[in-house]
């Protein structure tokens, strides 16, 4: 199997077929939004330029404020809490489990305030938090969840989809995802309004689009009388040479999410036996999709640095570190947020003084490798690298 195959190129002459004539343009972002909604059995899903313009359209669509308080953990690429900022809010960081790294009800609680409108779940690796927890807490206190699943196509968690849990759900196609188009993102949700507000802020505020009607008509657009901005709106619209192979891709969903988890289980069976290495653990109940594999190092016994030297110099195919804690990240310390920080919003938050006690203890102890290989025997080359690596210190 290739990670592109014929499908995605058939779609992509597809539509340089159609010209890029009106008629034609949009036809395969349609196509794509159909698919993916199917997958995920939700009424719209909407295609989008990428995974942060998604999150960023969800805050907007869920009615977030300057100045509201949308809690997110700091463990995740940071677009998590860069679409905060760019939606005006204020990032609340809730720390997250040692064992499963993900954000938890019980941390969220501790810092869900009046000011508090929505939650950005992660999840993180291919695996969701315990939804149902944090739906009840969010349900109790009128807040909107938004599933950040970039990282998380095709898991489950008490037999249901990941991705159907939160209010909205966010996805992206940047080339390192189970699906990619080289960037790209879509949204989905069972919510006919959220979704109306999803297309519309999405496609410059148009007035003539809803979830489920991408584009104008010509009768609406030709008449000098059209009125097309309801509503101040960016143009985050998904193109459809993207569509095109995000179309492939997710007709082929179950097979690329499979590729991964098979190279995970590869590494798993050689971490097992190592009491110094600790995988991501997998609660009962869920299914993870392994975007990658995960173990956290003690690293009183091996040094981080040490560790990616050796299984390098085995031949190993690369390891990488967790991303900084967002709050972490120059920008947060300094606040430096485009002049936002100038309008009083965020006087009142000092991100040097955010600790998330656990989140601080895994981020220098996580190794990440990778499991996008689809032919099963280089997973197999790299977990013995794995093995080479772990016997070379002693399990
Ligand atoms: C957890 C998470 N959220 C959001 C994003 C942003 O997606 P994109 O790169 O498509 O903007 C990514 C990855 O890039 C991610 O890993």
């Amino acid at each position: 199997m290739n990670r592109v195959e014929k499908k995605e190129r058939a779609y992509i002459q597809e539509v340089l077929n159609g010209q890029f004539s009106s008629a034609s343009t949009y036809q395969m972002v349609t196509r794509l939004e159909q698919t993916f909604a199917d997958k995920f059995q939700v009424k719209h899903a909407i295609a989008m330029v990428n995974g942060t313009a998604t999150l960023h359209m969800a805050l907007e669509a869920a009615g977030v404020e300057p100045g509201d308080e949308v809690i997110c953990p700091p463990l995740t690429m940071s677009s998590t809490s860069i679409a905060v900022l760019q939606a005006n809010a204020v990032p609340v960081f809730a720390d997250v489990d040692k064992d499963t790294f993900l954000i938890t009800a019980e941390h969220i609680e501790k810092v869900i305030t009046k000011k508090t409108k929505a939650i950005i779940t992660v999840s993180l690796y291919g695996l969701a938090p315990q939804m149902k927890e944090i739906m009840e807490i969010a349900e109790k206190n009128q807040i909107t969840v938004v599933e950040d699943n970039a990282e998380c196509y095709g898991a489950y968690q008490e037999c249901k989809l990941v991705g159907t849990f939160g209010h909205m759900a966010s996805y992206s196609f940047q080339s390192s995802k189970h699906l990619t188009a080289g960037e790209g993102g879509i949204v989905i949700t069972d919510n006919d309004e959220l979704a109306d507000r999803l297309r519309r802020y999405s496609g410059l505020g148009y007035a003539g689009i809803s979830g489920k009607k991408g584009r104008i008509t010509k009768d609406d657009i030709q008449s000098p009388d059209y009125e097309r901005h309801v509503v101040l709106g960016w143009n985050y619209r998904m193109a459809d040479l993207c569509a095109a192979v995000a179309l492939g891709q997710t007709e082929r969903m179950e097979e690329l999410v499979e590729a991964r988890c098979k190279a995970a289980a590869c590494y798993e069976e050689q971490a097992a036996a190592c009491e110094w290495l600790h995988p991501q653990l997998v609660k009962d109940g869920n299914i993870h999709s392994y975007w990658t594999y995960v173990l956290r190092l003690d690293i009183e016994k091996v040094g981080w640095h040490e560790f990616r030297r050796k299984y390098l110099e085995l031949g190993g195919d690369g390891i990488y570190a967790a991303w900084r804690l967002s709050y972490q990240e120059p920008m947060f310390r300094n606040k430096f947020f485009l002049n936002r920080e100038k309008l009083g919003l965020y006087d009142s938050y000092d991100y040097n003084s955010v600790h998330c006690e656990n989140a601080e203890f895994l981020q220098p102890r996580l190794l990440q490798f990778k499991t996008n290989y689809y032919n099963l025997e280089d997973a197999e080359r790299q977990a013995d690298i794995l093995r080479k690596t772990i016997a070379y210190y002693g399990k």
